[in-house]
């Protein structure tokens, strides 16, 4: 699929089909992740890939009762490591680049899965201490998105998106 297209038909999927996911597509999606710029090529990324259900289960009361976290075949909880980044870039790294970073992962996470029509979903919404509680997660590392992945069991419509023309500034704001 054309990275135009994937970016178009990339939606954020909450329901999902039983069908499993397998390690390879798993690997696949991080792999993908692992490519995304970071701040002095610090890449100061983690993954942790969950598939126990009951590990789901916390995740999505964690998630304020996003259940769909819960239903997802897999779930990728994306972390940044503030210490990699602050290592590098003093407060700028542990408060900025590392959030971008890790961000600039999950999007490719999310292209990635749908490129291989996978369905995902960028979970922000969630307490950050009960996430590391629940994965066991170290301090200088933080959860930024926990992201369900599975067969997608919904075709969501196309959103509204803000034109070109209110977003786009030339030469000065
Ligand atoms: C930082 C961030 C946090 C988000 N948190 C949640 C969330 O907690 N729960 C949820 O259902 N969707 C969440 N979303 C998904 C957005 O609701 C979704 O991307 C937006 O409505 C646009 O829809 P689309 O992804 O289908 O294009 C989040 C997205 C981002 C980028």
């Amino acid at each position: 699929m054309d990275v135009f297209e994937a970016i178009k038909k990339r939606r954020s999927i909450r329901a999902f089909e039983k069908d499993a996911v397998s390690p390879e597509c798993v690997n696949r999606l991080v792999d993908a992740a692992r490519w995304a710029p970071s701040a002095g090529n610090i890449q100061p990324w983690e993954f942790v890939v969950v598939r126990r259900r009951e590990t789901k289960r916390k995740l999505a009361e964690a998630s304020g009762g996003q259940s769909f976290v819960e239903e997802a075949p897999v779930v990728i909880v994306v972390c940044a490591d503030e210490n990699r980044s602050s290592q590098g870039y003093g407060v700028r790294g542990r408060a900025l680049y590392c959030i971008q970073d890790t961000a600039a992962a999950i999007q490719n996470i999310n292209l990635a899965a749908c490129s291989q029509g996978l369905g995902t979903c960028w979970v922000g919404a969630f307490d950050e201490g009960d996430a590391k509680e629940i994965l066991k997660i170290p301090e200088g590392i933080r959860p930024v998105a926990i992201i369900p992945v599975g067969y997608p069991a919904e075709s969501p419509s196309p959103r509204r998106t803000r034109p070109l023309n209110q977003i786009v500034h030339s030469e000065i704001f």
